[in-house]
């Protein structure tokens, strides 16, 4: 090994990875306590041109300020975010999927409790990203309808199937941990309510990653059957994986107008580089083999070479056309269908809440009215 082995090379990349979470999160602090630069229209107030406006939103990326809701955002700006956080907030309820599949199947309490937990926290994350959605003028219902009429993308590795316990392992230790590895730069992404959501959700993601490194610890530790199905799961998963980072900067659409509204900090490429150096350690202490012969220590660039994953797959993957696609927006669109009434349930409940709110004031008048005029009659 280059750098570190085994296990302690794995604890040194998840500490680096919270760590840099950690700083995060102290900028976001330091952000808050910093005076925006500029005119700030009041609400109703329009006394500002344009182009003072995009000055003020332009002084403030500059400075790696904070847009915040109340900010004026340039169209493109704000479309551009509700398209990424949306695709985020698809990916992650429509990625519960793949693992609920194995809640019933886990093959102890422990395992089910924290497969369990797992799925809760995908769930929540979706909730945070559809609510900083909102935050930008977006419509949740209207957000579920794309993702329901294939109008709205998710990752395309959801579209794989789990065809073994070992793949829940895989699954987490890959995907999640390509998830830390591309949303840990997102906590300093320049739209406030998306970069503090990031905080939280990367947390919890690094929790996600290590119990799927556990998970397979056991098994390559286990007998020969689970050393081969923990190898096979691998195998499968780790192209989807890589994948996951989108197609090379000079390919994808939108990486140049994100980087410079520092929505984005580091390219596709050099995400992707970051997870595979990450990864090989963390291979070798498990003890499974990455499925790509041309991985290599390159010394004169200080990293790992490896092959791309295979991006004619991903096309048709995307396009609708990968092994569980219909499935799970069918799933999806069920599940939807199924929880009207909860939905409906809910609205009802907070109605009540806010009217007998509403209600309060003027009873609570009438109640010290009464209190005055009979402490006046008693003196
Ligand atoms: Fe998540
Ligand atoms: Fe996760």
């Amino acid at each position: 090994m280059h750098i570190q082995t085994g296990r302690e090379a794995t604890r040194a990349s998840t500490d680096m990875l919270l760590g840099e979470v950690a700083q995060a999160e102290e900028l976001l602090a330091d952000a808050r306590s910093r005076v925006a630069p500029g005119p700030r229209p009041l609400p109703g107030e329009d006394a500002h041109t344009e182009a003072e406006l995009l000055a003020r939103f332009e002084a403030i990326i500059a400075a790696d300020g904070k847009i915040e809701p109340r900010d004026w955002v340039p169209e493109r700006y704000r479309a551009s975010l509700v398209r990424q956080i949306a695709q985020h907030a698809h990916s992650e309820i429509v990625g519960m999927q793949p693992e609920t599949n194995w809640l019933t199947r886990a093959p102890s309490l422990r395992r089910k409790a924290i497969l369990l937990a797992k799925v809760q926290d995908e769930a929540g994350h979706g909730l945070y990203l559809y609510g900083v959605a909102e935050t930008l003028g977006a419509d949740r219902e209207e957000l579920l309808d794309a993702l329901h009429q294939g109008r709205q993308k998710y990752l395309s590795f959801i579209n794989y199937p789990t065809l073994t316990w070992a793949d829940v392992g895989a699954l987490a230790w890959l995907t999640d941990g390509a998830a830390v590895v591309n949303q840990v730069p997102l906590c300093r992404s320049s739209y406030g309510p998306y970069a503090r959501a990031m905080v939280r959700v990367c947390k919890e993601e690094s929790f996600h990653h290590r119990q799927g490194f556990d998970l397979l610890w056991t098994l390559t530790h286990g007998s020969p059957e689970q050393q081969r199905m923990a190898q096979d799961a691998v195998n499968r998963w780790w192209d989807p994986a890589l994948a996951m980072f989108g197609p090379p900067h000079q390919r994808s659409t939108h990486s140049a107008k994100s980087m410079e509204w520092r929505i984005k900090r580091f390219t596709n490429d050099e995400l992707r580089q970051r997870f595979v150096d990450i990864c090989v350690p963390q291979a070798e202490a498990l003890g499974v083999t990455l499925p790509d012969s041309a991985l290599a220590w390159n010394t004169d660039r200080g990293h790992y070479d490896f092959s791309p994953p295979d991006w004619d797959e991903l096309a048709r993957v995307v396009a609708g056309d990968g092994p569980c696609n219909r499935q799970r927006v069918a799933h999806r669109r069920k599940a939807h269908e199924d929880g009207a009434w909860v939905r409906e349930a809910a609205m009802a409940h907070a109605r009540k809440h806010s009217d007998r709110a509403a209600a309060a004031p003027a009873a609570n008048a009438t109640a010290s009215a009464a209190s005055a005029a009979s402490a006046t009659a008693v003196a």
